[in-house]
């Protein structure tokens, strides 16, 4: 009994493994993203551990085949879901490598090679971010992880010493701000944080769904008034049930007034640094103290991958920080071990799909993606707006679209229920997927293009289903 293979027997579940990869990348512009409703409902798996193992290319044929034919389809050119993107190619490679080759990149010594791509991954992003002082960043498990990262710097920054000695010692109430529609994460990093969640202000939006800044300026004169003391202010490029970006340049200008850290949460739409054409969408971007830009939504990436980066190197140090007699000692003078910047310890190596794709691709592809797929959403929107049924309920500023029924209902009950059933109408058949939300506290439906195999005529199908849902649901009310 033993985990070491024989060579034949690992050649032949390589092989399965590519083949079944293979087959599946090649029916992700046709596949359905889920199976039909009627067919969905899965029994509980409830065998028990096993003592023995079985036959290796047994079990592994069998799971191939059932995650497939009972997925859910992230991947597939149907999904117009939420931020999760069909992966590259050479992202699942690099993830196969980095499973096989297992590097530690808590410390250089054990990942002196690996260490210095993720080094250089994170420059490469730094970089077009237009930071002309140092910077510095890691990679993370995602946007969560990278916004509780750039709170806890911001919070570090704001109080020195209260990581040692805790936010009891401050004596002071530390309040931040946000707009309304910012993501919840940040109230998960203040819980976690030891601020509480109270400690967010949520600010309200303007008819663009950006935080407005004369009710961010007024709600931070009115915290400090009351004793309380403000230090971040959390930007949002992309918001999630919209795409709305928050004027970058307005809240870094106010952050500086009021010597607040601005951490700017573009896990979505900050990825537009990539594209020279439309990097204005994130114009002022560079006067944030740290952002979060995850790779794993418009970047093309498999799960995981965030990044926290921050033009404040030293904080990441006075953050994350602490010392352990038993990591060996570091033998890099480039770089710094990253149990010591970073939330993590132990640490997955998240930058290689990203530095691979590129390398492969360059930075183009990512410019070429970024417009094909804003291009798409704009027509989609062009669709919503000639429509006899349909209207749009936000701006379209990213490839997100918020639309709703023009005649839905007479209340906001009576609209929510009319989508929840057109939704269920439009996804029965498991072919497509949208999703809704609520932006300003309104049922909204949504859709946004997010696989890169997403074309134009899989829009004409999505809206072929729509006015289908429509015509049905009307069929029903009569
Ligand atoms: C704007 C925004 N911030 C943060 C997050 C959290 O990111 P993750 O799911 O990668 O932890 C999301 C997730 O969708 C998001 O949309």
């Amino acid at each position: 009994m033993n985990f070491d293979l024989d060579a034949k027997t690992r050649r032949a579940l390589g092989h399965k493994l590519i083949d079944t990869l293979d087959s599946y990348f090649a029916s992700l512009p046709e596949r359905a993203v889920q199976l039909p409703v009627e067919q969905r409902s899965l029994p509980p798996l409830t065998e028990a551990m096993p003592e023995l193992g079985a036959d290796a290319q047994v079990v592994f044929e069998d799971v191939c085949r059932e995650l497939i034919e009972h997925g859910f389809h992230v991947p597939a050119a149907n999904y117009f879901g939420l931020m999760n993107p069909a992966p590259t190619y050479m992202a699942v490679l690099a993830e196969a490598l980095v499973a096989a080759l297992n590097p530690q990149l808590a410390s250089v010594v054990r990942s002196p090679l690996a260490s210095s791509i993720e080094a250089q991954t994170v420059r490469w992003i730094g970089e077009r971010v237009g930071w002309e002082r140092p910077f510095n960043g890691t990679f993370t498990s995602g946007g969560n992880e990278a916004n509780f990262s750039g709170l806890a710097m911001a919070l570090a920054a704001g109080f020195p010493g209260v990581m040692e000695e805790g936010i009891a010692a401050l004596g002071v109430r530390p309040v931040f701000y946000a707009s309304a529609e910012a993501h919840h994460s940040l109230d998960k990093s203040a819980g976690l944080l030891g601020i509480g969640r109270q400690a967010l202000r949520r600010v309200a939006v303007n008819p663009a769904l950006q935080a407005d800044p004369d009710a961010l300026e007024s709600a931070i004169r009115e915290d400090i008034a009351g004793g309380r003391q403000p230090f971040a202010i959390v930007a949002t490029a992309g918001t999630t049930s919209s795409g709305a970006i928050d004027d970058l340049t307005a809240l870094a200008e106010l952050a500086r007034r009021y010597g607040l850290w601005l951490h700017v949460d573009g896990s979505y739409g900050a990825a537009a640094i990539f594209s020279d054409r439309h990097r204005y969408l994130v114009q002022g971007i560079e006067g944030a103290d740290s952002i979060t830009i995850d790779p794993h939504k418009w970047l093309a990436m498999p799960f995981a991958a965030g990044v926290v980066l921050t033009s404040h190197p030293e904080m990441l140090e006075q953050t994350f920080d602490v010392a352990t007699p038993y990591m060996p000692p570091s033998a890099s003078m480039t770089h710094t071990d990253y149990f010591r910047i970073s939330a993590q310890w132990s640490r997955r190596m998240n930058s290689l799909k990203l530095w691979l794709t590129l390398r492969v691709h360059g930075r183009l592809a990512y410019e070429e993606l970024i417009e094909r797929q804003l291009q798409l959403a704009r027509a989609f929107a062009d669709w919503v707006e000639q429509s006899e049924y349909f209207e749009l309920a936000a701006p379209q500023v990213l490839p997100v679209v918020n639309f709703r029924l023009k005649h839905a209902g007479r209340t906001p009950e009576e609209t929510a229920a009319t989508h929840a059933a057109l939704l269920e109408a439009v996804t029965a058949s498991g072919r497509h997927w949208i999703s809704r939300t609520r932006i300003a506290g309104q049922s909204v439906i949504r859709m946004m293009v997010i696989s890169y195999l997403s074309e134009e005529r899989h829009l004409h199908s999505l809206e072929d289903t729509l006015l289908a849902a429509v015509q049905s649901l009307a069929r029903t009310a009569k």
